[in-house]
């Protein structure tokens, strides 16, 4: 259970709330599916434009964010629905609440500010805590373990393909050499005093090893991947699916998978005949993605790196117009 206190300090804005409504457009009796809950903004609003019977099944893998969104969102009594569980499992979960012909989805990826904020999470470099770095506290390894285990290649792995860090063997090997380490601190002080600041201006040398800990430790990659497969056969014809991106790995596997779903033929182009018989699934609503405006960065920084992409489902041979841009 949580108290009003805790309601209250779980700051969360959502970013691009106002594209993210225009563009799934809640109508009466819609049902929409959130994929990433978090303190409930944008399920909020969905709800709110789909009173008076519209309703929600919210996920989350953290039972905090799940706790603080059921209890901020009561007003909307049983239409909403939560879930404590990823929304990589939405194909065969979402179903069995009776949502498998959705108006629209929505995954804003990644973490809230109050999880960012919580020292005892482990996700932030700049505040002392356990390196945990786990959406659910409750299982799974945390990022010392990885840290503390794993030998240096497969560290410089990690470190190379979820944060396209650089320098990743020269920051396994020093890990390796100085570990245990057990806190963020730790981690992120050893990352400046060998590896400096060498990086981006402004950005702290052990940014993508921490972005990387934490894709790793959640497997976000494969959870992305997941979700957008089951999402696609839970949207109606002309259901619409929103995925807020913040990172390029992330951006660049949603447009890849909108790429994909939205042609018919996926034979190599080279292949002069059609072999595949592949028809499109989606229509990108969305021909670039969608950023911040100047006004929403300045009052939510977190906001400048967010890309939204969005695309409809199709049943063949039907077509729901060009897209918006
Ligand atoms: C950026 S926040 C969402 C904020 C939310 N849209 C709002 O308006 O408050 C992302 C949330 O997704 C959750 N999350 C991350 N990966 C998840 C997954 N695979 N399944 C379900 N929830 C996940 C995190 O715990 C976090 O609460």
């Amino acid at each position: 259970m949580v108290d009003d206190e805790q309601v209250d300090s779980y700051e969360h804005t959502p970013v691009l709330l106002r594209e993210v409504v225009a563009y799934l457009d809640p109508q009466p009796g819609n049902r929409f599916i959130d994929g990433t809950l978090g303190a409930g903004g944008h399920a909020g609003e969905l709800l709110a434009g789909s009173a008076p019977d519209g309703r929600l099944l919210g996920f989350d893998r953290d039972p905090a964010a799940l706790a603080v969104a059921a209890r901020r969102l009561a007003q909307y009594g049983d239409r909403l629905i939560t879930v404590a569980g990823s929304y990589g499992d939405m194909a065969i979960s979402a179903p069995e609440h009776g949502f498998d012909s959705v108006d629209g989805i929505l995954l804003d990826l990644g973490l809230s500010s109050r999880q960012l904020e919580d020292a005892e999470r482990g996700f932030s470099f700049l505040k002392e805590g356990p390196l945990d770095m786990r959406f659910d506290p409750r299982q799974g390894e945390t990022a010392a373990d990885l840290i503390n285990n794993l030998d240096a290649k497969e560290l410089a792995d990690i470190f190379r393909r979820y944060g396209e860090e650089q320098q990743s063997r020269r920051i396994a090997r020093l890990i390796v050499v100085n570990r245990p380490l057990l806190t963020t601190t730790e981690l992120a002080g050893l990352i400046e005093r060998e590896i400096g600041r060498r990086g981006r201006p402004g950005r702290h040398p052990a940014t993508k090893v921490f972005q990387a800990l934490r894709i790793a430790v959640n497997r976000e990659l494969e959870e992305v991947e997941r979700g957008l497969n089951g999402a696609v056969g839970l949207l109606r014809p002309g259901g619409r699916l929103a995925i807020i991106s913040f990172h390029s790995l992330e951006d660049r596997l949603v447009k890849q998978f909108f790429r994909q779903a939205s042609r018919d033929c996926t034979c190599p182009p080279e292949q002069p005949v059609c072999t595949c018989g592949g028809q499109a699934e989606l229509k990108l609503v969305t021909r670039k993605a969608v950023q911040a405006t100047a006004e929403e960065i300045a009052a939510n920084p977190r906001s400048r790196s967010a890309r939204l992409r969005v695309a409809a489902r199709i049943t063949s041979g039907r077509t729901y117009g060009p897209p918006d841009d």
